[in-house]
């Protein structure tokens, strides 16, 4: 199939599937533990229905918007996805790339192959970094500074990440980056010749952040021995505020799950909360976030912008959680399934399809423009369903 060919995000994540390693495709394609919240996302986004409205006025559509103050083609930015260059050589070059040119924000993540610095020359519009606090917080510092001198213009403190969630598949594939190269691995990258072709021709093959960085990290890095060693399970609400004052600038916080944990991010002055499980791939267990969106949006929605991600493959799903009050949303797989189908023309063809399926969702129940969006577009039942009254 080619790129022109994928008429939804079905077809491209079958298309990396057969692109892309065993190794990265299945850190890609999984959640924690038995996975129940990574099912649990998507099946309560399905559940919801729209109403469907007919002899409305829908000539002049668009999707235009904000978030965080940045206009946008639609709300709708990249997740921080750390390997992306292990999905595709260069990745999150490629992917700031079709973000830019497709007019939605990018998100380097910390464990990103590609490095701030990097990304940033092949770049002309700033994008958003995402930070873990980690236990060398002169690191942190340094990374912030970077960040900085880089142009970024929001950072994204991601909280649901003390510790890493128990992924099952990575253990036994052994992630790293670079993969180590014993008999399997080897044979498994060469049954994906386009993605070798594309590893070797670049020299960014391991986290472009953290080696020759942080101290005393050399070489090949199993992501989960770093974690274990270097994130902070100290981290509090006051580390929040030191780095509010450090950054300065807008700070968006991922992974609120719980209403008083978004109390507590307007305490801080965050200028976003985002509604996240991380996508299923931490707290197994914990309610898919389109069901824990409605409350936090009572409870906060008025003092800061708040968006959600987790199980958004389409554009319906993204209008379903502008539906229950997010301002914004992000997409993590749903991206990485195009860049590891088809590189950059891949995750551009994934927000095309994205933006393609919500502005006809929008023609089909009446609506033109993004902020006309609200509970109104679903059905009452199913939002009883889900809870919401
Ligand atoms: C492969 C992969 C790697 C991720 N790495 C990070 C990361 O480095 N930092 C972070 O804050 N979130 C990370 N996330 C979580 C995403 O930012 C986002 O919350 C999640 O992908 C949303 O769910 P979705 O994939 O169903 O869209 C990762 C998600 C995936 C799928």
């Amino acid at each position: 199939m080619r790129d022109s060919e994928a008429t939804c995000i079905e077809h491209l994540r079958e298309r990396a599937r057969r692109s892309v390693p065993r190794m990265f495709y299945d850190y890609v394609d999984a959640g924690s533990w038995s996975e129940a919240t990574y099912r649990a996302n998507a099946r309560d986004l399905a559940a919801l229905c729209f109403r469907q409205r007919v002899a409305v006025n829908i000539a002049g559509r668009h999707q235009g918007s904000t978030m965080a103050g940045r206009g946008v083609t639609m709300p709708v930015a990249l997740a921080p996805v750390g390997f992306a260059g292990m999905v595709h050589g260069d990745g999150e070059i490629l992917a700031a790339r079709a973000a830019e040119s497709f007019g939605v924000p990018f998100t380097l993540s910390t464990v990103s192959i590609c490095s701030i610095e990097d990304v940033a020359a092949h770049t002309s519009v700033p994008f958003w970094f995402q930070l873990y606090i980690m236990k060398d917080r002169a690191f942190v510092e340094s990374l912030v500074g970077r960040a900085k001198r880089a142009g970024c213009s929001a950072l994204v403190l991601t909280l649901d990440l003390p510790m890493q969630g128990l992924r099952h598949k990575d253990l036994r594939n052994g992630l790293s980056a670079p993969p180590r190269l014993g008999l399997r691995s080897m044979i498994a990258m060469a049954r994906r010749p386009r993605w070798c072709a594309a590893m070797l021709a670049t020299r960014r093959r391991t986290f472009g952040n953290i080696v020759g960085h942080a101290s005393g990290v050399e070489g090949t890095l199993s992501f989960a021995d770093w974690v274990s060693k270097q994130f902070d399970p100290s981290v509090s609400w006051d580390d929040v505020r030191w780095l509010r004052g450090l950054w300065g600038g807008k700070l968006i916080l991922k992974g609120i799950m719980d209403v008083e944990d978004a109390r507590k991010a307007v305490e801080v002055g965050a200028d976003v909360v985002v509604v996240s499980n991380h996508g299923g791939r931490q707290l197994d267990g914990a309610p898919s976030s389109i069901s824990a969106l409605p409350s936090i949006v009572e409870a906060v929605g008025d003092k800061l912008e708040i968006w959600l991600d987790g199980g958004i493959t389409s554009g319906q799903d993204a209008l379903k959680a502008l539906a229950l009050g997010a301002r914004g949303t992000m997409i993590g797989r749903a991206f990485l399934y195009g860049l590891g189908a088809h590189g950059q023309a891949g995750v551009r063809r994934s927000l095309e399809i994205i933006q393609r399926e919500m502005d006809l969702t929008m023609a089909l129940c009446g609506m033109s423009r993004i902020d006309e969006i609200d509970r109104s577009m679903l059905t009452t039942r199913s939002l009883a369903a889900l809870g919401v009254r």
